[in-house]
């Protein structure tokens, strides 16, 4: 892997500033986005009327805390449009994250906050390693989703090549790698892992190809998979995080010289860790649910926004921002399997522990009378293909996750390429219980 590391004098002035300097400018940007939110939208005007709080009660940043929360069901309530900070021909661009069940959650940008947005994906970028000049191959879907057009942007801000590919036709996209030669993928890990399957079967080595530096976000991903990634495409893989809700890719990254957790832009984006029990605010290193209040945003701020990542604070290292240790999991996608909480995230690293297993994996949450159960269904790699090893492997997976996790599951070791292959984000857990 080439050595990729950014040199001081390419870094912002903000991210080398001390905590003072950053808490500053925080502070003074607190104040007026939380104005803005109660200027110009009725339900924050409300909520904080209704909590006994106006913007003017801020003095520190830890007054933040007595200000009340907002949660995706807010966002579906008022839709679509009822958010909105601004008139709507201010909004020069419309983002929805598609939600499992009925109507999408709209969110809004306007020139200034689509300029921010690309600034910020163009630091996500530059902290990966990418710079200037390079080409990158952009696999993230481009629609609503804002995976597409928010890399692509910030990419372009950066100076660099697009290849504005989108998500799907997994043939092409080997066929343009081998043929334009990007540097940089920017894809869902788990599209990634399809891509990799692709250029297997096409018997293609994957570390043969040009890139040097792979962006992975959007959906979980462990360590585990950072290994096997970095391994057979001889890169460097680097975790990027963001939501639509606070403004898309671009929240936090990973800088490639230490993939240590992923430094939030702080000088935007303003993080706190509750416990999502109480809600009580927690100290620095401490696990609970990400919350984040907009900064800057104009068209649609958003205040402790609750994002249900579970995860905590860490001091800065390669930049002054803090860190967010790698996301491993959501509140939603916890399993209660016979009152042991289990992440999916949990069992990709057992299986990714175990050699002749791929990471190819999917959950069946299923009821057996009033007991839950759990099938892991795994491929395995084309060395273990004989029905014993499949056996054995599988027998391997069942022992470890009752040693590691505790709880006793069911385990099937597919041949390879049996499972539906993700195109975006990996649908890893299938609940069944329901019908
Ligand atoms: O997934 C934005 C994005 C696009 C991020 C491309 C990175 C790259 P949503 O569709 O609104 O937005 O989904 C946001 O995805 O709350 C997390 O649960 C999950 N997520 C996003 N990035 C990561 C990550 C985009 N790096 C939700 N690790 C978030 C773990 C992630 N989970």
């Amino acid at each position: 892997m080439q050595d990729l590391s950014p040199r001081t004098i390419d870094l912002e002035p903000i991210e080398r500033a001390s905590r003072d300097e950053i808490e500053e400018v925080q502070l003074e940007r607190m104040k007026w986005s939380l104005n803005h939110a109660y200027k110009h939208v009725p339900l924050y005007r409300q909520r904080f009327d209704e909590a006994g709080v106006h913007p003017g009660d801020i003095t520190e940043l830890k007054d933040l805390a007595r200000f009340p929360f907002t949660v995706k069901d807010d966002l579906r309530k008022t839709y679509p449009f009822g958010m909105f900070a601004v008139p709507l021909p201010e909004v020069k661009r419309i983002h929805g994250s598609s939600g499992t069940t009925g109507k999408p959650i709209v969110v809004g940008y306007t020139q200034n906050d689509l300029n921010m947005w690309a600034d910020m994906v163009a630091r996500s970028l530059r902290a990966a390693g990418v710079r200037k000049g390079m080409m990158v191959h952009n696999a993230y879907g481009y629609g609503l989703f804002t995976g597409g057009l928010g890399l692509h942007a910030g990419a372009e801000r950066l100076g660099c090549t697009v290849v504005p590919m989108s998500g799907g036709q997994t043939e092409r996209q080997i066929q343009l790698i081998q043929d334009f030669k990007p540097d940089v993928i920017v894809v869902t890990p788990s599209y990634m892992m399809t891509l990799l399957d692709e250029m297997e079967r096409l018997n293609i080595d994957p570390r043969s190809t040009s890139l040097k530096v792979g962006i992975f976000g959007a959906e979980p991903w462990t360590e585990e998979m950072r290994r096997e990634m970095e391994q057979k495409l001889d890169i460097h893989a680097i975790d990027i995080y963001g939501l639509s809700e606070v403004v898309g890719p671009g929240v936090a990254c990973e800088t490639v010289e230490t993939k240590d957790g992923l430094h939030v832009w702080e000088d935007h984006f303003y993080p706190e860790i509750i416990d999502p029990v109480t809600g009580e605010v927690l100290p620095d290193g401490e696990e609970g649910e990400l919350v984040f209040t907009s900064l800057t945003k104009e068209a649609f701020p958003i205040i402790r926004y609750r994002t249900r990542d579970l995860t905590r604070l860490l001091p800065g290292t390669a930049r002054s921002f803090r860190r967010i240790e790698k996301i491993t999991g959501r509140n939603d996608d916890m399993i209660i399997l016979r009152g042991v909480n289990l992440f999916p995230s949990q069992i990709e690293e057992i299986i990714l522990g175990i050699p002749g297993l791929t990471a190819q994996y999917q959950l069946k949450l299923k009821k057996n009378g009033r007991m839950d159960s759990l099938d892991v269904l795994v491929e395995c790699r084309e060395v273990a293909q004989g029905e014993q090893d499949r056996h054995t492997l599988a027998k391997q997976v069942k022992g470890r996750i009752k040693d590691v996790i505790g709880v006793s599951v069911h385990t099937e070791v597919l041949l390879p390429l049996s499972l539906p292959r993700s195109e975006g984000k990996a649908k890893r857990l299938v609940d069944l219980r329901n019908g």
